[in-house]
């Protein structure tokens, strides 16, 4: 089965933005993570990062077309996206939304908010990486 593990905005800096907050893998070392995880779980990973909304958009769309499972990370767009939410609500096959840090628990009002929760099967939030470990877990077909 294949699943798209999308990303939003400066994920791509992984590694290298704000460490403290959000560990020290890379982007680069996150796709070979997430493709490993998948294969041990008989999923085909693959992982996309953008800073272009309508980019987010377009794959979201593509994946309500295709009927495949999405693994989402929209970052700050979470919080406040209404098109992010709008794609969001069309998808077929599940969604799990994944966060790095626990943005619940940040002190920035604005990020207790997520539009994407209301459609996702499941939210997995403050495991750093380790999270989309445990989202493709979520998403492997049943035996
Ligand atoms: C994030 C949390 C968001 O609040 C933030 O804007 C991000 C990353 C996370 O993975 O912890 O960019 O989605």
């Amino acid at each position: 089965m294949r699943v798209l593990v999308l990303n939003g905005p400066n994920l791509g800096r992984l590694g290298r933005r704000q460490p403290e907050i959000y560990g020290t893998t890379t982007y680069a070392e996150l796709v070979e993570l997430c493709a490993g995880w998948g294969r041990e779980h008989g999923l085909e990973v693959e992982t996309r990062q953008t800073n272009h909304e309508g980019e987010l958009l377009d794959w979201l769309n593509e994946a309500a077309d295709a009927g495949t499972p999405v693994v989402l990370n929209a970052a700050a767009w979470t919080h406040y996206s209404l098109a992010l939410y709008d794609a969001c609500a069309q998808l077929t096959a599940p969604l799990v939304e994944v966060h790095i840090s626990d943005p619940q628990q940040r002190p920035e009002e604005f990020r207790h908010t997520s539009l994407v929760e209301p459609y996702a099967v499941a939210t997995i939030a403050g495991h750093g990486i380790d999270g989309y470990r445990l989202a493709l877990e979520r998403l492997k077909p049943s035996t």
